[in-house]
């Protein structure tokens, strides 16, 4: 068998390369994402906003979250498409455009509940591997390594200080001018994370081959860079 060498095998390959981000909310995750996948020419797949899609589904029709069957009556109803423009992900929600409408509080709130509903996932499960089998993918969410791409080459699991998330977060709310204290913030973070990481399905871990990146003293392009430097060398 010949040889190759892990660069040159990466180029092979990289037209089918799905790269998987995940961590929790505040890490820096969409915005590392966002830049890695520009860096490298690659569709930006923000699984995040098929969660909230359903939120905002879930909300329209005037239903709680945290009915269980009543969101899941609404799924075989529902059809979710995703275009990819220039980089950026629109989500239509039965051929609506959605997308300026996914990162409210009341919506961030609500997927953060319809994300622990198993039929949700489940659902959700072949429309986000439907687009990895494009290839040359950069998909960020909370269960890409574990779940959703098990197989992905690569796959990064960022971690960040719950002061350094809740800045973060909480200068990225008043960037977007919504209201909301560091102490609001601090709550909200916490509950979604704790939500996140004790759901019973597809719980927020990290893959057992993930490689850990703590971002808390980090710039988003110095995490960048450690990712194109861990994938140029096939780690
Ligand atoms: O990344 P985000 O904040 O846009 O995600 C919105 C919600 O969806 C969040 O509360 C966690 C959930 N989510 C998930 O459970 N699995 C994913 N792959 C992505 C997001």
């Amino acid at each position: 068998m010949r040889a190759v060498c892990p660069v040159r095998r990466f180029e092979i390959e990289r037209d089918r390369v799905i790269i998987a981000i995940d961590g929790p909310a505040g890490v820096g995750k969409s915005t590392v994402a966002k830049l890695l996948a520009a860096r490298l020419g690659y569709l930006y797949l923000d699984t995040g906003a098929l969660y909230r899609a359903i939120a905002w589904k879930t909300l329209q029709s005037r239903i709680r979250p945290t009915d269980h069957d009543q969101v899941t009556a609404l799924l075989p109803i529902t059809s979710i498409h995703m275009q990819f423009r220039h980089g950026a992900m629109q989500v239509l929600v039965d051929g609506i455009d959605i997308s300026g409408e996914l990162r409210t509080p009341e919506v961030t709130a609500a997927a953060s509940v319809v994300s622990a509903i198993p039929a949700v996932r489940e659902w959700l499960l072949p429309i986000q591997r439907q687009i990895g089998q494009r290839g040359s993918v950069v998909a960020e969410g909370r269960d890409m390594g574990t779940k959703v791409f098990p197989a992905a080459p690569f796959k990064f699991f960022l971690e960040a200080d719950a002061d350094v998330r809740v800045a973060r977060r909480h200068r990225e709310l008043v960037a977007a001018g919504r209201d909301g204290t560091v102490e609001t913030t601090s709550r909200d973070l916490s509950d979604r994370d704790r939500r996140d990481r004790t759901r019973l399905v597809d719980p927020l871990v990290p893959a057992g081959d993930a490689r850990l990146i703590d971002t808390s003293a980090l710039s988003p392009d110095q995490v960048v860079e450690q990712m194109i430097a861990a994938v140029s060398i096939g780690l």
